[in-house]
């Protein structure tokens, strides 16, 4: 991280919990949550600071946003459009891209990730390329993404996290705007799904454990 980035974190502490009657969750997905760890307004708030940082770091250079699909549907709307405002007086526009990403943890690893979407990487070619995620945790998908992005001849690439979990990683990856750092619980909505499922939800929130059940190995 260079100098001019921002150091101030937002940070989850582990005991951070708010009851879920205190916020407007679907009935239908109440007793499959135990607590609210980021409030919808929270994200917004702290989306809208992400994206001036990220507009200070980067400057006013073309730059190529990229979404992850699909938990990140949520986080780049809203960074795209806080973006939008952040690079008011830019002369270059934003483009944006879609992606899905399917990485082979389990059998033989070629190092990369099998990417779905863009019809042609050289797309993003010769471009500064933000790449935008809902969350970190091991780092091996991301790593694997950036480094096959790098191959196809980006010309540079930054990340922008919605999460990054406090748990170790696996591998080194640049994680170069966050906007939470979480504790290492299991947390759904805003985008992030559990077996496809809370992707809806506005909240970020904890699984309870009868939710884990019910929705476990569900489609
Ligand atoms: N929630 C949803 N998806 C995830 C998580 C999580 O906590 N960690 C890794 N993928
Ligand atoms: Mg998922």
């Amino acid at each position: 991280m260079d100098e001019k980035m921002a150091s101030a974190q937002a940070v989850i502490p582990d005991d951070f919990e708010m009851p879920t009657e205190a916020f407007d969750i679907p009935r239908s997905y109440m007793g499959d949550l135990s607590a609210v760890v980021i409030p919808e307004g929270m994200i917004k708030d702290r989306v809208r600071r992400l994206a001036q940082d990220i507009h200070s770091s980067i400057g006013s250079e073309p730059l190529a946003l990229l979404c992850v699909l699909k938990g990140s549907y949520k986080f780049f709307t809203a960074l795209v459009d806080e973006l939008t405002s952040a690079r008011f007086n830019c002369p270059h526009p934003m483009t944006v891209d879609f992606i899905r990403c399917r990485s082979y943890e389990d059998t033989q690893s070629t190092g990369t990730v099998e990417i779905i979407g863009l019809s042609n990487l050289t797309e993003l070619k010769g471009k500064n390329v933000l790449v935008v995620d809902d969350i970190v945790d091991t780092g091996r998908t991301l790593s694997r993404l950036l480094h096959t992005l790098q191959e196809s001849g980006v010309k540079r690439s930054w990340t922008a996290l919605l999460v990054s979990k406090r748990v170790p990683r696996s591998i080194d990856v640049a994680e170069d705007f966050v906007a939470f750092q979480i504790p290492d619980k299991f947390i759904v909505g805003y985008g992030l799904d559990y077996n496809q499922r809370f992707r809806d939800l506005r909240h970020i929130c904890v699984m309870s454990n009868s939710g884990i059940e019910k929705y476990k190995n569900l489609e």
